[in-house]
């Protein structure tokens, strides 16, 4: 038999006889087995036994210290955070991963190369939730994933979404909220985003990694309710709104267990109950016994150590780690291989288009602004002021934390120089005065700058240490002033209570003497709060005029600033978590509150290889004691006052909300209401959508927020209406004696509003039957015994 194929070039058609073709092609197959996207469980079944442990282990394979590191690789690209193993024979290449949640993180220079690899510093993740905007979410998203792309990198290390447990929490900033549902949400923006580029993420870090002392050892012991309510739901939903490329288990215990070893938390809950669809890979030495991790369907270590292999090698030969298990962990890094960049061929630049991503991030940083209070419309400035600007935070301006969720960008636009460059005129004398203290601060800090990218987070220029002297005179000289006080944050430390959460003596001093001079002028006082999370703001707030929390906003940060205190944009964000009175109302108490510092980084102290420890209360383990009552779930419900609640957030104008109506569809409801701006500036405003069962059945929230929508910009006397959809599922409880997710018969009130404390309309609804929304695997108990010593 013969078939005829078209000559490209001659466009004549030749006979080719199949038998010779078939012959010729089998054998050319049997020699030249390759990776495609349609062959993967031929390619599993050509794999070595050794190939397979290759694949799964991260193939940086240094010899590192049993503990988790932040990733730091020179194989593949400079400073990635790792790389897959190539198994060249079967055309698997080795992919490249690197962070992270404010944008990529790899080296900005090569040995021997006069180019330079900088990335874009977006505003840090808290900041980015901010927004409460997935369509500028999403947009930042594009941009990072083509850095990502350009860069030659195959996975983005991001985004984080643990959820702020206690505001003290080290890595909050790369987090994004103490709500799941605005967690979830933002994390799917920021992945489909990115994803948009064809390149990868990695959602991470599942679950319940909410502490960073001891996180390589601590056990997180939450309630079944607790789990599926608040530290799953986030995952959930970026999962079902996402499906990213691939997931990453966190460091810490979960009810026992390392979370990358529970075989029931990765398969029954996220593979099985959320529908995940990719790949699971450990956080960077995160977990002890590699067989196990597999055996989980945790199907990459990494970064990789001789160890892991030797352990996966040695499991399956002694039968205690099945093959087929192993199989399957190498199927799933396989379908992540094939849809990489790197598999396909992709020429990458080294060519971002940076210059259009330093446009994204000035616009979302000011997006993302929340203003906490603004009397007597403090701001915006009036055009021509002259102002006093305070405060080594506003020369030395933080951009983003430290520690894996950092990005080596080319510059920072720092507060100082924003504000120049905006033509803002400063007040001479005090400029003159900072320069001079800066220069001296910066002498005295540079020994020391080496380490400063990560363990060395706290050292700052001091503040002045009198300002009594700095602060005389400047009101006659200015029209307004302006204190930065920043704060930063890192991977591996927690915050502190008295020098961080707290404003420190010195700042108070600051704030007590601008208030005093500017006010007997009768001028106004705007602190600008430059932070990783919420400081204590009750004890200082009535001395100064307005409060703009303009978090860490990326390497443009002093120009998006200064287009705030311009007027030339609204700030609208909303705070995507509860700012307390005082850091004694937080409902998380059991937290490692003021640990000693020993100079170590504290993320690896008390660490337990072998032998885990349960004698030391929140380092060995931590009782999540609060139960689902986190943030405002818990200030709202048992009426603890709040300095500014969850969802709160200013603008330059007002804003009435009118005409909530309920539509009952099928399966739920449809929720809308007019958005009127009644001043007289531009603003875009958030719409946000609570419930409140009003049946005493199981302890509930008062308030749970069950959506949001986030208006275009309205002019002045300009009204839209939104809508917001909810289904009866969404009001769902966990039930833990029955293991099931239900929604209960009984009537509940929604409420919308622009904050959770100011809910401005409502409507009762009536759910008739109570239904069974899922059964779940009757897993992740907290397990008693040694576990649970109190
Ligand atoms: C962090 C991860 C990060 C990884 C790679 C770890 O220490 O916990 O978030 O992606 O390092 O750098």
């Amino acid at each position: 038999m013969c078939i005829f194929v078209e000559n490209t070039k001659t466009m004549k058609r030749l006979p080719i006889f199949i038998t010779a073709l078939a012959l010729v092609s089998s054998v050319a197959v049997a020699e030249e087995l390759k990776l495609r996207e349609d062959n993967i469980s031929q390619i599993v079944k050509a794999m070595t036994l050794e190939e397979k442990a290759h694949l799964v282990v991260g193939a940086d394979m240094k010899k590192i210290a049993v503990g988790g590191e932040v990733g730091d690789t020179n194989l593949g690209v400079p400073g990635a955070a790792g790389i897959t193993y190539p198994i060249p024979r079967l055309g698997i290449p080795s992919i490249v991963m690197a962070d992270g949640p404010a944008g990529l993180r790899i080296s900005p220079k090569r040995e021997n190369d006069p180019n330079t690899y900088y990335c874009t510093g977006f505003p840090v993740g808290t900041h980015l939730a901010a927004t409460w905007n997935d369509d500028i979410i999403y947009q930042v998203g594009v941009a990072m994933g083509e850095e990502v792309k350009e860069y030659g990198v195959d996975i983005l290390l991001a985004p984080g979404i643990n959820i702020m447990r206690n505001p003290l929490c080290g890595r909050n900033f790369e987090y994004y909220s103490e709500d799941p549902l605005l967690a979830g949400r933002t994390a799917a923006a920021i992945i489909n985003g990115v994803e948009s580029n064809d390149v990868g993420t990695s959602l991470k870090h599942f679950c319940a990694n909410n502490q960073e002392i001891n996180r390589l050892g601590n056990d997180s012991r939450v309630s079944q309710r607790a789990l599926r309510e608040i530290y799953l739901r986030n995952f959930e939903i970026a999962v079902q709104l996402s499906q990213p490329w691939t997931i990453m288990t966190s460091y810490n215990y979960l009810n026992g267990r390392y979370t990358s070893e529970d075989k029931g938390l990765l398969e029954d809950v996220l593979r099985g109950e959320f529908g995940f669809e990719g790949m699971i890979v450990t956080d960077w030495g995160g977990g002890l016994d590699a067989a196990a991790q597999m055996a989980a369907g945790n199907d990459m270590i990494q970064p990789g150590a001789p160890r892991h292999y030797d352990r996966i090698l040695a499991a399956v030969k002694d039968g205690t780690l099945s093959e087929a298990d192993l199989d399957k962990c190498v199927a799933r890094v396989l379908e992540l291989i094939v849809k990489t960049p790197k598999f396909k061929g992709y020429k990458f630049t080294n060519k971002p288009d940076l210059k259009a991503h330093a446009a994204v991030t000035r616009e979302v940083a000011s997006e993302g602004f929340v203003l906490l209070k603004n009397e007597s419309k403090a701001l915006p400035m009036v055009g021509g002021q002259t102002v006093a600007l305070f405060g080594v935070g506003s020369y030395d301006f933080i951009a983003g934390g430290r520690g894996s969720g950092d990005v080596n960008k080319a510059y920072v636009v720092d507060m100082h120089e924003g504000m120049i460059s905006n033509g803002i005129v400063l007040e001479k004398k005090l400029d003159d005065y900072y320069m001079q203290h800066m220069e001296k601060e910066r002498k005295r800090i540079a020994p020391l700058d080496e380490h400063r990218r990560w363990t060395h987070y706290t050292l700052r220029p001091n503040e002045v240490r009198d300002p009594r002297q700095l602060v005389a005179g400047s009101a006659e000289r200015a029209d307004i002033a302006v204190i930065t006080i920043s704060r930063n944050s890192a991977e591996g430390f927690e915050r502190h209570v008295n020098r961080d959460f707290k404003l420190r003596i010195d700042e108070t001093a600051l704030v007590n003497e601008v208030s005093r001079e500017f006010r007997a002028a009768g001028k106004k006082v705007v602190v600008v709060l430059n932070v990783c999370g919420p400081v204590e703001v009750a004890s200082w707030r009535d001395k100064v005029d307005a409060i703009l929390v303009c978090w860490m906003p990326g390497q443009e940060g002093g120009n998006s600033v200064a287009d705030v205190l311009l007027g030339k944009v609204s700030p609208s964000g909303h705070l995507p978590m509860s700012f307390p009175m005082c850091y004694a109302d937080v409902p998380s108490q059991n937290f490692p509150v003021d640990v000693p510092e020993t100079g170590l980084n504290q993320s690896f102290e008390n660490f337990s290889y072998v032998n885990k420890y349960y004698d030391q209360p929140n380092v060995d383990y931590t009782n999540y004691t609060e139960d689902i009552f986190v943030g405002y779930r818990h200030f709202a419900t048992r009426q603890v006052e709040v300095a500014y609640p969850f969802g709160h957030g200013l603008t330059y104008t007002d804003f009435e909300l009118s005409d909530m109506k309920v539509k009952q569809g099928k399966g739920g409801y449809t929720i809308s209401c007019k958005v009127t701006n009644t001043g007289e500036r531009a603003a875009k405003q958030v719409v946000q959508l609570y419930s409140t069962s009003l049946f005493p059945d199981h302890e509930r929230p008062l308030v749970e927020l069950r959506g949001y929508v986030k208006t275009p910009t309205l002019k002045p006397g300009e009204s839209k209406v939104v809508e917001l959809t909810l289904t009866t599922d969404d009001l769902a409880i966990f039930v833990e004696e029955e293991s099931a997710w239900k929604t209960m018969a009984g009537d509940y009130r929604l409420s919308l509003g622009f904050s959770s404390e100011d809910l401005r309309a409502n409507r009762e609804i009536f759910v008739p039957q109570t239904t069974v929304v899922r059964k779940v695997t009757d897993i992740l108990k907290p397990t008693d015994g040694k576990l649970f010593i109190e």
